[in-house]
């Protein structure tokens, strides 16, 4: 509820509240209630506690203090315990002061430390595996029919016992998790035609909840493509002995991979091939490798390389073990040269010509070679001259000796072997020989005792010539399986492209926000679980799917509706002077931060004489269907406690545009219930109301097209950016900012401990890339929706010393930069 004082009555008490550690606003917050502000300057008093605490403690003590206002019968000994605790740390957030409060109102001093500690979660900690079993029991052991009753098994889990601690966001991911296992993705369970709802400026009494399907949904790895792959050991073997061999290694389990090649960086077409490989062995229990694919040297560097394992942590999986194909190359040499031995490859001279000609030129059977048949001791010299540096690129190959026959030209004496006089990034100047994709792929996965080898449907063809090697060599053989790629229209994906885009100044970098590589996708805010939630309901089969941008977009958006705080955001601000309120008043407002997610907290702001709306939400020509400010009528403000009723207007005396409005504020009651409601930010200067943002980025689609062909340049949209300076923002911001940013360090910290614990030693050298937390935080995931403006996350531009334990008020050298992730609707051209 709103109270109305102004700063200068409350002054003493706001600067001895100051003096605990308070920001401005949090001691005017504190002043703001008599009965606990002299509760809080009483406590200060006795237990002598100015410059004792830090800002957060403080904050535990104002805590207190109302807590207190409301438990009469909480003795000083008692205080003194709590207050204690708060000072060493022991107690942390406002939840647990409040349960300590009530603990030591019922059980006096000398109070059991045991039991309070219990009682209040000190010393509580449970690994997210704990949270996640625990989440699945609760949701085995009760009956739920749907995603609809999410929120209230969140509430019902937190007040387990076993859970009452554990940190929300970890239950909440669980429990996500777990839905999503039993519901499939939460989007296939909404209902259609919600967004009309969202400009709504109060939740009308809650919609009705949409028929929920209550047969539990499989998931996408039970069923379609991915649910009728082979269980592991059933692929067949050329001798069963390899059969035994794997699964005594597997113990039966799902091994996958996920195999790039470190020459580019990811775009989104890649995540359907870790959403498959990671979550597949992941649903099955198994594990999965980052292979890093690096037989060519002439590709790699080692950026790429380091950009991979982090898209891949930043999308939620951990690689088992992170490889090479580069590790094999001594194992790939000396299984060259048994299968040389065993008459089942060749050296050849011929030009790539002359081999072409002889492929038949695309037309018809192959002839073989002239040295096909060449004895084997002929081979295996000449494999040495290759090894050894006598031959130059071109001048020799190795190839297999597969069958001219087949119908498939995958079957057509393939290279295994080519010279190459390139330094490798990790082997250096040890080969001059290196092996090619079609021998390297299937022997390494064999050699990491690949179960499911899941690769796109071009790689069809390879299929035989990946068994044929196999069996040639008798080793065990994984089953590759081919399923449909993600292609995502209007946007280009292949390097050469983008390189074009980059180099030619089209975009800024290979993570400009217009782009589709995934650098550019987080950039921009867009959530990873938007984009697995995207992937995941697609679903996998043997199609490819061409997917519009605008249907990703949706998916973000729908990711971010029930997700995202929502602030109150003026793009283009227009003055308002409010002249019935006087000069120095001020409300504090409490809001909540999400109309239909309570757990998102709520956040303070005031509410002064100087406010700003948006230039668009005035019109100086009123009309029936308008409903917002014209001169005369009267509006809502979002969360502000009464309309405002605009009487006049002043304009610009040379451009006559209107530069400010005057209203009236309508808190007698009078004022009919306004039809619309709009966004607004006040003047505050004590507690930095507004906050500027610098610059707001808007992206447009980067191509006119949908399908950008290869004069990609000439479809270019000019007006892919726009940057809007001096948009203004309400100041629940900063400390939502700061919040984020913690929150995103904390489970970075977890999930990064979790994996350098589970991660195997790796074989490779030290300068294999690993876990680390950085790899998870950015600004990025400081992610808000702008009430009415669209969904916004922090560039990685910007300079916040907030963020960097600073106070929460915009400072001297900060520099605030927003991205838009996606507008709230689908844009129709028109606003
Ligand atoms: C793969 O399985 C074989 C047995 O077939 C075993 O000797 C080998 O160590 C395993 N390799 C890996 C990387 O697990």
């Amino acid at each position: 509820m709103a109270t109305s004082k102004t700063d200068s009555t409350l002054n003493p008490l706001v600067s001895l509240f100051k003096s605990l550690g308070l920001t401005q606003a949090k001691a005017l917050e504190a002043a703001k209630s008599p009965k606990s502000a002299t509760v809080l300057q009483d406590l200060i008093e006795k237990h002598s506690l100015v410059g004792r605490t830090d800002e957060k403690q403080a904050s535990l003590v104002v805590a207190l203090a109302g807590q207190l206002s409301k438990s009469e019968n909480v003795g000083e000994q008692e205080r003194k315990y709590v207050i204690d605790k708060i000072l060493e740390g022991d107690l942390k957030s406002v939840d647990q002061v409040t349960v300590a409060t009530k603990y030591v109102e019922a059980h006096p001093v000398p109070v059991s430390e045991a039991e309070f500690n219990q009682e209040c979660g000190i010393g509580f900690s449970i690994s997210p595996e704990d949270v996640y079993d625990k989440v699945s029991a609760y949701i085995k052991d009760n009956v739920i029919v749907g995603w609809n009753s999410l929120g209230s098994v969140i509430s019902g889990i937190r007040s387990t016992p076993e859970l009452r601690w554990a940190t929300p966001v970890e239950v909440k991911n669980a429990a996500e998790k777990v839905f999503t296992a039993t519901f499939g993705p939460k989007e296939n369970a909404k209902g259609k035609g919600k967004e009309s709802k969202k400009e709504a400026p109060k939740a009308k009494a809650a919609a009705v909840p949409a028929v929920e399907a209550s047969t539990p949904k499989k998931t996408v790895f039970e069923e379609g493509f991915l649910g009728n792959l082979h269980k592991p050991g059933e692929n067949p073997q050329i001798a069963p002995h390899l059969r035994d061999a794997h699964l005594a290694a597997t113990s039966g389990n799902v091994w996958t991979r996920f195999p790039p090649e470190p020459n580019g960086y990811l775009h989104i077409g890649h995540s359907k091939a870790i959403f498959v490989n990671f979550g597949y062995a992941a649903h099955h229990g198994g594990k999965c490798y980052l292979r890093y694919d690096d037989t060519n040297p002439e590709a790699e560097e080692v950026r790429y390389v380091e950009s991979i394992l982090e898209i891949i942590r930043w999308l939620g999986y951990e690689p088992w073990k992170i490889t090479y194909s580069s590790d094999y190359f001594t194992e790939l040499y000396e299984l060259a040269v048994e299968l040389i031995k065993r008459d089942k490859a060749y050296v050849c001279h011929c030009s790539q010509e002359e081999i072409k000609a002889d492929r038949g030129g695309g037309h018809g059977q192959p002839k073989p070679c002239i040295h096909r048949d060449r004895p084997i001791e002929e081979s295996l010299v000449e494999f040495e001259n290759m090894k050894n540096g006598k031959y130059k690129p071109k001048e020799a190959n190795l190839r297999m000796k597969q069958d001219l026959n087949d119908g498939n030209p995958q079957m057509w004496d393939l290279t295994a072997y080519r010279v190459l006089e390139k330094e490798h990034h990790r082997t250096h100047d040890k080969w001059k020989i290196y092996p090619t994709y079609d021998y390297t792929h299937c022997l390494v996965d064999s050699f990491e005792n690949i179960s499911h080898s899941l690769c796109t449907t071009e790689f069809i063809a390879s299929r035989q010539s990946y068994e044929w090697l196999c069996d040639a060599l008798e080793v065990y053989k994984p089953r590759q399986s081919e399923y449909g790629r993600l292609n995502i229209e209007g946007t280009v994906m292949s390097k050469r492209k983008i390189l074009a885009l980059v180099n030619e100044g089209f975009v800024n970098g290979w993570d400009d926000p217009r782009l589709y590589t995934l650098i550019a996708l987080r950039r921009r805010g867009v959530p990873p679980g938007a984009i697995i939630s995207f992937v995941s309901g697609l679903g996998v089969s043997t199609a490819s799917s061409n997917i519009e941008t605008a249907r990703f977009e949706q998916t973000v958006r729908q990711y971010l509706e029930n997700t995202a705080p929502r602030l109150l955001m003026v793009m283009n601000p227009l003055k308002v002077t409010i002249d019935n309120i006087p000069e120095d008043s001020v409300t504090i407002v409490e809001k909540p931060l999400h109309p239909k997610v309570p757990e998102l907290g709520t956040c303070k702001i005031p509410f002064t004489r100087t406010i700003y709306i948006d230039a668009e939400d005035f019109r100086l020509e009123d009309s029936k269907d308008y409903f917002r400010l014209a001169p005369g009528k009267t509006v809502g403000l979002f969360q502000a406690p009464h309309p405002v009723t605009c009487t006049s207007y002043k304009t610009d005396p040379v451009s006559g545009k209107v530069v400010e409005l005057i209203c009236r504020l309508e808190n007698t009651g009078a004022a009919k219930k306004p039809k619309a409601f709009i966004q607004w930010v006040a003047e505050h200067a004590p507690s930095g109301s507004p906050i500027i943002v610098d610059e707001t980025r808007i992206f447009n689609r980067l191509f006119k097209s949908d399908n950008p062909s290869s004069d990609f340049r000439s479809d270019i949209n000019p007006n892919s950016l726009e940057v809007v300076k001096g948009a203004m923002l309400e100041v629940g911001f900063l400390p939502l900012a700061r919040r984020a940013m913690e929150e995103a360090k904390r489970e970075s910290k977890t999930r990064t401990e979790a994996a350098l614990k589970d991660a195997e030693p790796s074989a490779a050298d030290d300068d294999t890339p690993h876990a680390t937390s950085g790899q998870l935080i950015g600004n990025e995931c400081v992610r808000f929706q702008g009430l009415r403006v669209g969904y916004f996350a922090l560039d990685k531009d910007t300079r916040l010393a907030c963020l960097d334990g600073g106070a929460e008020v915009k400072q001297q050298g900060d520099y605030l930069v927003l991205n838009r992730i996606v507008s709230l609707k689908e844009d129709s051209g028109k606003s």
